[in-house]
């Protein structure tokens, strides 16, 4: 009897032990997270904050906070009436590294635990970030932080070689746009009145020597993006190239 009992026993142990494991493999699979680049330069070498990234090459898995991270930020959070350091919402300001750190309760390695990151990826409408009636943030932007985070939060930096050969709007404008611009220049209010997510807006900018003027922090114009870094000279260089061979929708 005692025999037959301990075999029914350790059935049963089993059979907890196997729900576990199944709902523990089921709960995960149901978390959304985005991939996890592997820390590893071109060559496979574990060297992540390599800036120099051997050949003058920024590692193309490891995002930079500096280029990638700051900009992105100043412009989505950091707009008029926002987080900039004159309207300080919540008493939250988003525009430098370390108040990003602070104020977004960033936890290194740990983008679950990071304020911020909850609050961009928040399905609330009244608690997401950036509020209506300015867009969400894209997944790929989303995406960014998620990887940021989850290397180290790092105050890093790296520029590419620059390639003003081949200067398009579709190539090339578009994303330094959506990378610097579009957070304040986007939506029903944007800022200036004037949208950078469309051509007919950016052209608009170009043509009556605004958008140059403003980037490269010329006297009389409003100093571009406002509240951030100034563009890296590449982008300054890209900018004046495309606007003088008449700013054209390529
Ligand atoms: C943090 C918000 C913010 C960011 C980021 C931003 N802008 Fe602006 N922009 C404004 C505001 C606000 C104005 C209205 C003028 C002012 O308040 O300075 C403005 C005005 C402008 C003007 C008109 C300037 C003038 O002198 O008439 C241009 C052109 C412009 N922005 C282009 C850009 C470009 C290009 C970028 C990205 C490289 C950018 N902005 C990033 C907030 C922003």
């Amino acid at each position: 009897m005692g025999r037959i009992k301990k075999i029914f026993l350790d059935f049963l142990l089993a059979g907890v032990i196997f729900l576990l494991v199944i709902s523990m493999f089921l709960l995960s699979s149901c978390k959304h997270q985005p991939p996890v680049y592997p820390l590893t330069d071109d060559t496979g070498n574990e060297n992540p904050w390599d800036t120099t990234g051997g050949t003058n090459n920024c590692y193309p898995n490891t995002v930079y906070f500096e280029q990638q991270i700051l900009p992105m930020i100043v412009s989505n959070c950091a707009m008029s009436g926002c987080h900039n350091t004159i309207d300080h919402e919540d008493g939250i300001i988003l525009n430098s590294y370390s108040s990003i750190m602070s104020d977004g309760e960033i936890s290194s390695g740990n983008p679950g635990d990071s304020k911020l990151y909850e609050v961009i990826t928040e399905t609330n409408p009244d608690d997401i970030m950036p509020p209506a009636p300015h867009p969400p943030l894209t997944s790929t932007q989303i995406n960014l932080i998620y990887q940021w985070i989850q290397q180290g939060a790092q105050n890093n930096s790296c520029e590419n070689t620059c390639d003003t050969s081949n200067v398009t709007y579709s190539g090339i404008i578009t994303s330094i746009m959506q990378n610097s611009c579009t957070g304040c220049h986007s939506g029903s209010t944007p800022d200036g009145q004037i949208d950078l997510t469309t051509y007919s807006g950016v052209a608009a900018t170009a043509l009556n020597g605004t958008l140059y003027g403003s980037v490269n922090h010329a006297t009389s114009y409003s100093a571009m993006p406002k509240g951030g870094n100034k563009l890296s000279t590449c982008q300054l260089d890209q900018i004046r190239i495309w606007v003088n061979a008449g700013a054209q929708n390529n």
